[in-house]
C-alpha cells in the first residue's frame, strides 16, 4: 500500500504540473515563435513582390494584379493577399481574402502597434500582416498578407503530446527512483545508522562483508563520528564535577581506556620489615598525596623506586605488587637501585643539586660529576622499566618531578608515539639561578622530550621558557607557550596541583570535638589550650626555623600566650643521608629546646617537636584539633599541607597562616599571608589567628574550602589528561592529512 502510494503520488504530481503549468506554457511559447516566423515571412514576401506589384499598379492593370495575387497564394501557407490604395478604396485582392478584411480597418490595426493581427475565420485562425507600400499614385498604399495559422494549432497539439509523454516518462522514473531510494535508504540507512550508533559500522555486516572495499570508508566514518563527538563534547572543565568517576570517564571516553603509566621516584606504598611483621607505610609526600587517588581511579601502572626493607618480599616475578593493600586498584612496579645509585642519583644530584637549585632557600647546590653519571644511569633504568611496562606503542606516561628530568627524552627515543606528560612538582628558578648547573642543556633537552610539561604556577612556566630561550637553540612561542626543539614540540602549561576532595571518610571519622580532646590529652594540654600545628618533612625549604622564630616573637610581644598556646610541629624525617638535612634537624631540635627553655613557666611548653612519621589519619586528627595551621615555606611549588588543613576543617573553623612563597598563596588569599623571613609580621599574624572571631574564621574557611573543592586533584589530573587527549587527536588528524597529501 505504502509502496503504491510512493509510486502514484509523484505521477499525480507530474500530471497536475502538466495540466496547470506546462501545457499552457508550451502553447504560449509555440504561438509566439510561429507569429514571429510569420511576421518575418510576411516582410520577406512584401519585399519580394514590391517591385512587380508597383509596376503593375502603375500600369493600371488591376485584373493582372488579381491574377498575380492568386498565383502567389498557391503557396501552402500564404492564404490571401490584398492591396489598399487608400483607406476608403476597395481592396484589390486574391480570391481567398476573407470578407472581414476591409481597407478602412487597416489603419486601426496598425494603430494598435502590433506587428500582425490574428483573426478567427471559418478556415481557422489567420495571421494578417499589413505593410506600407507607398507609390507616387497611391502614397497611402498598403499591402495585406494573410497567412493560414491552422498549422500552428496542429503543431501545438503535437508538441503538447510530446511534452506530455516526456513528462509522464519522467514522472515514472521519478516515482521509481523514489520507491527504490525509499526502500534502500529508509530501511537500509536507518538500520545502518542504528548499527553505527551501536558502534557496529554504517552498513550491516553481510553487506560490508560482501563489499570489503567499503571497510576503509567505514573505519574513516567511525573515526570521524568519534572525532566529532569528542570535539563537540562539553570541554568546559568548569561544567564537570571533578570526582574519581569523572576522571575514569575521561580516560574511557577521551583516551578510550589507554594505557596510563605514572613514573616517580617515591613509591606510594612502602613495605617495611618490623621483626616478624611487614608493615605498609604511606610516605609523607605531596606527590604521592596527589597521584594516589588518580591511580586508584584509572587503574594503570605506577613505576617507582622500591625503597622499603620488605619491598622485594611482596612483589611478583615482574617486580609488581597490587595496591592499595586493603583493596587493590592498580599495579605498583618497583625499580631496584643499588646503594651507589641511590647515593648519586637521589641524595646527590637530585637532592643536593637540583633541589636547592630550584628552591631559592639559600642553600648552595652541590654538583658532582659522579652523581650526574648515576642520575643518567638511573633515569635510563626507569625508562627501560616504563618501556617494558607499556602495553601499547603509544601509552600515556605521567612523569613526576625533578628526579626524572631526563626520562621524557629517553622514553620518547624508545616510544616516539607516546604521550608524555611531565609534572615538575617544585619551583623552576630564573635563568640566572639555573645557569649554575653544569648539565643545564641536558636537563632542558631531557624535559623537552615531553608532550606536555606542567608547573604549579605561571611564574614557573615563564621561568622555564626563559631558561630554554637562554640556553637552547629552540623556538619559543610565547603566545601559545609552546617550545619546539629537535623537531618536537612541548606545551608548557600551568596545572596547580591539589588534593582529593572530599577527603577519605576515614580521615574525618572522628568528629572535631573528639579530635580536640584526644589531641590535647595526648600532648598533656588543658582542654581549652590554644593549639597551632605544622606538618612537614624536616626540610630546610619548609621554613621550620623561621616558624619557630615567629613563635618566639609572638611570646615575646604577647606574653599573654605563654602557657596558653602550644605549637605542635610534626616533622617527618627525610633525606637524612644528606649533611644539610642533618644540620637542619639539629638546628630545629636545638631551637625548639631553646625556645621552650626560654619560656619555661608552669604549664605546657610553647613548642612540641615530633620528628617521626605520622600516618595521614593521625595528621588529620591534628588538623581538626588545631586553632591554627602555620605553613612558612621559604619556597614551595604548591604546598598541599595548606590544602589538607582546609579539607580537614568541615566545621569551618581554624585559621591558616600561609607563606607568600608557596604556590598555594596564589589560590588562597583568605589565608593570613605572611613573609616567613619577617618574624614580626608572622608573630602578628599568629596573634590575629588566635584572636580571630569565629564568624570571620568561618567566612575565610568557607571561601577556601569552596576553592579546594572546586580545584581538586581530579581536576588537576583531568585537565592534563584532557589536554593530552586533544593533543593525540590533533596528531592523529595531522598524520591523516599527511597521508592524504601523499
Ligand atoms: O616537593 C617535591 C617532592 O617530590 C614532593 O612531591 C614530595 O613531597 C617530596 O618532594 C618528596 O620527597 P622525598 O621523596 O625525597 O621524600
Amino acid at each position: 500500500m505504502r509502496l503504491s502510494l510512493r509510486f502514484v503520488l509523484p505521477l499525480l504530481l507530474v500530471l497536475a504540473a502538466i495540466a496547470y503549468g506546462v501545457a499552457p506554457l508550451v502553447d504560449r511559447l509555440t504561438l509566439g515563435w510561429f507569429v514571429r516566423d510569420l511576421d518575418m515571412r510576411s516582410a520577406l514576401i512584401a519585399n519580394t513582390i514590391q517591385e512587380p506589384l508597383q509596376e503593375q499598379l502603375a500600369a493600371g492593370r488591376k485584373a493582372k494584379t488579381g491574377e498575380f495575387f492568386n498565383r502567389i497564394t498557391q503557396d501552402e501557407r500564404l492564404f490571401a493577399v490584398g492591396y489598399c490604395a487608400a483607406p476608403a478604396s476597395p481592396v484589390l485582392a486574391s480570391r481567398s481574402l476573407p470578407a472581414q478584411i476591409r481597407c478602412n480597418d487597416l489603419e486601426r490595426w496598425q494603430g494598435q502597434g502590433a506587428t500582425a493581427h490574428l483573426l478567427a475565420s471559418a478556415q481557422g485562425p489567420l495571421h494578417v500582416a499589413v505593410k506600407r507600400m507607398p507609390s507616387e499614385a497611391a502614397p497611402e498604399g498598403q499591402l495585406v498578407l494573410v497567412h493560414d495559422m491552422s498549422f500552428v494549432t496542429r503543431r501545438s497539439k503535437e508538441t503538447q503530446q510530446y511534452v506530455f509523454y516526456a513528462f509522464m516518462a519522467l514522472g515514472a522514473i521519478i516515482s521509481l527512483v523514489t520507491v527504490i531510494i525509499a526502500q534502500l535508504s529508509w530501511r537500509g540507512w536507518m538500520a545502518g545508522m542504528h548499527s553505527l550508533l551501536r558502534g557496529e559500522g554504517l552498513l550491516r555486516r553481510p553487506v560490508l562483508d560482501a563489499l570489503p572495499e567499503f571497510k576503509p570508508i567505514e573505519r574513516d566514518l567511525q573515526r570521524l563520528v568519534r572525532e566529532l563527538e569528542a570535539t563537540t563534547r562539553a570541554r568546559d572543565e568548569s561544567q564537570i564535577t571533578w570526582t574519581p568517576e569523572a576522571l575514569r570517564t575521561i580516560l574511557h571516553t577521551e583516551l578510550r581506556g589507554e594505557d596510563v603509566i605514572v613514573v616517580s621516584n617515591r613509591e606510594p606504598y612502602i613495605h617495611q620489615r618490623r621483626g616478624e611483621r611487614i608493615e605498609v607505610q604511606r610516605p609523607a609526600s605531596g606527590l604521592v598525596t596527589a597521584l594516589e587517588p588518580i591511580m586508584r581511579a584509572c587503574s594503570g601502572t605506577w613505576v617507582a623506586h622500591g625503597s622499603g626493607s620488605a619491598d622485594r618480599e611482596v612483589v611478583d616475578k615482574s617486580d609488581c605488587v597490587a595496591v592499595p593493600p586493603e583493596s587493590p586498584a592498580y599495579q605498583l612496579r618497583r625499580v631496584w637501585l643499588t646503594p651507589e645509585e641511590e647515593a648519586g642519583y637521589y641524595y646527590g644530584f637530585a637532592n643536593e643539586g637540583l633541589w636547592p637549585l630550584c628552591h631559592i632557600a639559600h642553600v648552595r647546590p652541590t654538583f658532582r660529576s659522579g652523581d650526574w653519571a648515576q642520575y643518567v644511569a638511573v633515569n635510563r633504568k626507569f625508562a627501560q622499566a616504563v618501556v617494558r611496562q607499556a602495553k601499547t606503542k603509544n601509552p600515556v606516561v605521567l612523569v613526576q618531578d625533578y628526579h626524572l628530568a631526563l626520562l621524557p627524552k629517553m622514553i620518547r627515543d624508545e616510544l616516539p608515539d607516546a604521550t608524555i606528560i611531565t609534572f615538575w612538582h617544585i619551583p623552576w628558578p630564573n635563568p640566572e639561578s639555573f645557569a649554575i648547573c653544569p648539565w643545564r642543556e641536558d636537563i632542558l633537552a631531557g624535559m623537552l622530550g615531553s608532550s606536555i610539561l606542567g608547573f604549579h604556577t605561571q611564574f614557573h612556566c615563564n621561568n622555564f621558557v626563559d631558561t630554554v630561550d637562554r640556553f637552547l637553540e629552540a623556538r619559543v612561542d610565547r603566545e601559545s607557550f609552546n617550545v619546539s626543539f629537535g623537531g618536537k614540540s612541548t606545551a608548557v602549561q600551568r596545572y596547580p596541583i591539589s588534593i582529593a576532595w572530599p577527603p577519605e571518610p576515614e580521615m574525618m571519622a572522628q568528629d572535631v570535638a573528639q579530635c580536640r580532646t584526644s589531641v590535647r590529652e595526648l600532648n598533656d594540654l588543658p582542654a581549652e589550650h590554644k593549639l597551632g600545628v605544622g606538618v612537614d618533612r624536616l626540610d630546610y625549604t619548609k621554613g621550620i626555623v623561621e616558624r619557630f622564630r615567629a613563635i618566639e616573637q609572638l611570646l615575646e610581644l604577647n606574653p599573654h600566650w605563654i602557657g596558653r598556646f602550644t605549637f605542635v610541629q610534626i616533622a617527618a624525617p627525610t633525606r637524612s643521608g644528606i649533611d644539610e638535612y642533618q644540620h637542619h634537624e639539629a638546628q630545629v631540635r636545638a631551637m625548639a629546646t631553646r625556645i621552650n627553655t626560654r619560656f619555661e613557666r608552669q604549664g605546657p611548653p610553647p613548642i612540641v617537636l615530633k620528628v617521626e612519621h605520622h600516618e595521614p589519619r593521625a595528621v588529620y586528627a591534628y588538623f581538626r584539633a588545631a586553632d591554627l595551621c602555620f605553613v612558612s615555606s621559604l619556597h614551595d611549588g604548591m604546598n598541599l599541607v595548606a590544602k589538607e588543613f582546609i579539607a580537614a576543617r568541615d566545621d569551618e573553623r581554624g585559621v591558616l597562616v600561609l607563606s607568600e612563597f608557596t604556590g598555594a598563596a596564589r589560590e588562597l588569599p583568605e589565608a593570613l599571608i605572611v613573609n616567613p623571613y619577617d618574624a614580626d609580621q608572622c608573630a602578628a599574624a599568629l596573634h590575629l589567628a588566635l584572636t580571630m572571631p569565629e564568624a570571620e574564621q568561618r567566612d575565610r574557611m568557607r571561601l577556601m574550602r569552596g576553592l579546594v573543592a572546586e580545584y581538586n586533584v581530579f581536576r588537576w589530573a583531568g585537565r592534563m589528561l584532557l589536554d593530552a587527549a586533544a593533543m593525540r587527536r590533533r596528531s592523529r588528524l595531522a598524520s591523516q592529512k599527511g597521508r592524504a597529501r601523499l
